[in-house]
């Protein structure tokens, strides 16, 4: 249950953390974070509320991830878990809560930010750990130093992250996700700024994929087809590097030498985290073609094509 629960978190890459203080808010605001793209919530017991609205987001949005954040006691846990919480998250690393979810089969996250206590988390068998406050501990450039001793720890980052910061985390191998309040500010709740709210939530996972488009490839006939076309764009002054499969001009357009996928040829885009993008774009009625699925050295997708062409051009993902 822990595992894929992380692998569902870290493939939505984004986890917005709330503070409730009215309960009857908190379904129109789980509601409006799901138009957004996103399926998942924190709700922190920062308030009285907390409670009654993870009971309320559990009983109305069953398909949302419901967690419970800034548990500080194991009554606090206790409580989450009876509302609905699928996972706890505490500020710090508590042995008493971490041992108490461990025993109840409840995946938490406690939170660190020094060596120490990545070190303890990892001593209570933890994988996923809260990285907090993220930007005042140094962010990714302490995370990535974190991870040279622990390269099995991912981090949940959480506290100063926002709209500007967010790609470079999303960006790191390490992070399970980038968490906050950036999209979802109490006076955003107190408005019933529900449209705002959504704008700002698919802004967050647009900027959590780092889509960036690559090249452009043209199937050709044959190598020759391929070298004749080449001949064509050196007369803009690009270079042409020929492969087994495909020259390239420039890195920018890849000449086939075959009539490869796609009627005309293929779109590459690149992306941080291919299996969060492919959760992303199945929202958008794009699905992976599982036989052209390319594994790295980790295990994970370095590319994939989608079945789903546009105007004859298929699309393939590269992870960056
Ligand atoms: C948390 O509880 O994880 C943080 O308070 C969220 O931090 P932020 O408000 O800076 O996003």
């Amino acid at each position: 249950m822990y595992d894929e629960l992380m692998c569902r978190i870290e493939n939505l890459g984004v986890v917005p953390v709330v503070v409730i203080k009215d309960a009857s808010k908190a379904v129109p605001l789980a509601k409006a974070i799901l138009k957004g793209g996103i399926n998942a919530i924190e709700v922190t017991f920062r308030t009285d509320a907390a409670e009654e609205s993870m009971k309320l987001i559990h009983q109305t949005i069953p398909e949302m991830i419901l967690g419970a954040g800034t548990v500080i006691t194991i009554d606090q846990a206790k409580k989450a878990v009876d509302a609905g919480a699928q996972f706890i998250v505490s500020p710090g690393l508590d042995s008493d809560i971490v041992q108490w979810c461990k025993e109840n089969e409840v995946p938490v996250i406690p939170g660190v930010c020094t060596a120490s206590e990545v070190q303890k988390g990892v001593k209570m068998g933890l994988k996923a750990l809260k990285f907090f406050p993220a930007e005042a501990s140094g962010g990714v450039n302490m995370i990535k130093n974190l991870c040279g001793p622990f390269p099995q720890v991912k981090f949940m980052t959480t506290g100063g992250i926002s709209s500007s910061n967010l790609a470079e985390y999303a960006a790191c191998e390490h992070v399970l996700a980038a968490g906050g309040s950036w999209m979802v500010k109490s006076n955003l709740i107190e408005a019933e700024n529900w449209d705002e709210i959504t704008r700002l939530c698919s802004d967050a996972i647009m900027r959590a994929q780092g889509f960036e488009l690559i090249h452009f490839g043209i199937n050709t006939n044959s190598i020759d087809d391929a070298k004749t076309a080449a001949s064509r764009f050196e007369a803009f002054g690009m270079e042409s590097k020929t492969g087994n499969s495909s020259t390239f001009m420039d890195k920018t357009i890849e000449l086939m030498h075959s009539q490869f996928r796609g009627v005309h040829g293929h779109i590459g885009y690149k992306c941080f985290n291919v299996e969060r993008s492919l959760e992303y774009l199945s929202v958008h009625g794009f699905t992976p073609a599982k036989d052209t699925i390319k594994l790295d050295e980790k295990g994970r997708i370095k590319v994939v094509y989608l079945n789903e062409e546009v105007e004859g051009f298929a699309i393939h993902l590269v992870r960056a």
